[in-house]
C-alpha cells in the first residue's frame, strides 16, 4: 500500500483519482486542508506525513475567466505547483501534476497531433500559466511525471452534461466543427496514471488523453445518437463562436510515448459510451 496524498480533492478529475488509488493510503485535501499557494502549509503536511507519491489534481481551470485574473491563475496554476515540486523533492517523494493541450497554440496543421517534444507556445492566461506551472516542476523536483491531457470529462460540470441538457430542451444548437481533440474520461486518465506508477515508467512529460480524434461538432452528434436525441447539431466555425479566451484549433496530442512504456488508453468512442452508461441522472 502506497501513501499518496492528492490535493484539490473535490475535482472532476481528484474524484475518478481517488477511486482508482482507493487500495492506496490516500491524504485527500481540498483548499480548505491545504492551500497549494501556501509554501508554509505544504512544506509542513508533507514533511508531517511524508507520502511517496503527491497527485496534483488541484488548478484554476476557468480558461475564460483567467483571462481577467492572471494573478490568481498564475498563483494556483504556476507557484502552487511549484511549492508542492519543492516539498516533494526535498523528501524524494515523486509528484505527479497534470497540465493541459493549452501550452500549444494550437495552429498546427490538423494532419498532425503534438508529441512532447514540440514547442510550447500558451496564448491564453490559462495556458501560459499553466506552462509556468510545468517549468516549475520540471525545475525544482527530480522525480515527477507531467501528464498533459484535454476536454475532460467526468463527475462535475462537463461538455457532454450541458450538450445532453441543451439537446433535450432545444430543437437546434451550433457546435464548433473546426476544433479537433480528444474528449478524455476522467476514470480514463485517472486509469493512466495509474499504470504509470505501477509500472514506474521514466520520468517527465507525457501527452495523456484518449485514443482518436474528433471535433465538438462530432462529438456532440456521437452522444445524440448514442442517447437517442433528436435535436439538431449545426456546424459552426470558432470564428462565429467568439470565447474570450482563444481556443485552439488544433489540440491533438500524440499518445505515442505512453503507447511505447506498454500504458492501455481506450478508443474516446468507447470512453463516451461508458461515461453516457454509468453517468449521475441529470
Ligand atoms: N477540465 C478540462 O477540460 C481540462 C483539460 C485539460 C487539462 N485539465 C487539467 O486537469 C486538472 C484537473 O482538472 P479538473 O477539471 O478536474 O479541475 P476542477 O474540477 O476545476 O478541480 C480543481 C480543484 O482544485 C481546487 N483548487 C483551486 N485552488 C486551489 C488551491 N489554491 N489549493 C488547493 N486546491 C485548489 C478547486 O477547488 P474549488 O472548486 O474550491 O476552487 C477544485 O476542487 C487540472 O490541472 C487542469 O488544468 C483540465
Amino acid at each position: 500500500m502506497r501513501k499518496i496524498l492528492i490535493t484539490g480533492a473535490n475535482g472532476m478529475l481528484a474524484k475518478a483519482v481517488r477511486e482508482r488509488f482507493k487500495e492506496d493510503e490516500l491524504i485527500c485535501t481540498d483548499v480548505e486542508e491545504l492551500d497549494i499557494t501556501n509554501l508554509e502549509q505544504v512544506e509542513n503536511l508533507v514533511q508531517r506525513e511524508k507520502p511517496q507519491y503527491i497527485i496534483n489534481c488541484a488548478a484554476f481551470t476557468a480558461v475564460d475567466k483567467a483571462e481577467e485574473c492572471y494573478d490568481l491563475a498564475e498563483k494556483i496554476n504556476a507557484d502552487g505547483p511549484r511549492n508542492l515540486a519543492l516539498a516533494a523533492d526535498a523528501i524524494g517523494t515523486t509528484l505527479v501534476h497534470i497540465s493541459t493541450d493549452y501550452v500549444f497554440d494550437g495552429d498546427l496543421d490538423t494532419a498532425k497531433s503534438y508529441t512532447e517534444q514540440d514547442r510550447t507556445a500558451p496564448v491564453t492566461v490559462y495556458g501560459i500559466t499553466k506552462r509556468h506551472g510545468e517549468e516549475a516542476v520540471e525545475e525544482n523536483c527530480k522525480k515527477y511525471y507531467i501528464f498533459r491531457t484535454a476536454w475532460l470529462y467526468g463527475d462535475g460540470n462537463n461538455f457532454i452534461r450541458t450538450m445532453l441538457k441543451l439537446g433535450k430542451e432545444k430543437e437546434e444548437v451550433s457546435v464548433v466543427n473546426d476544433q479537433h481533440g480528444s474528449p478524455t474520461y476522467s476514470v480514463d486518465l485517472a486509469n493512466i496514471i495509474y499504470q504509470a506508477i505501477e509500472k514506474n515508467i521514466p520520468y517527465g512529460i507525457y501527452h495523456a488523453t484518449n485514443q482518436g480524434f474528433t471535433t465538438w461538432y462530432e462529438l456532440t452528434k456521437k452522444i445524440y445518437e448514442i442517447e437517442k436525441i433528436s435535436c439538431y447539431v449545426k456546424p459552426v466555425t470558432s470564428e462565429e463562436f467568439v470565447r474570450p479566451a482563444k481556443r485552439p484549433k488544433n489540440s491533438m496530442l500524440s499518445k505515442e510515448k505512453l503507447l511505447a512504456q506498454g500504458i492501455q488508453i481506450p478508443d474516446w468512442e468507447d470512453a463516451v459510451k461508458r461515461y453516457l452508461q454509468f453517468r449521475d441522472v441529470l
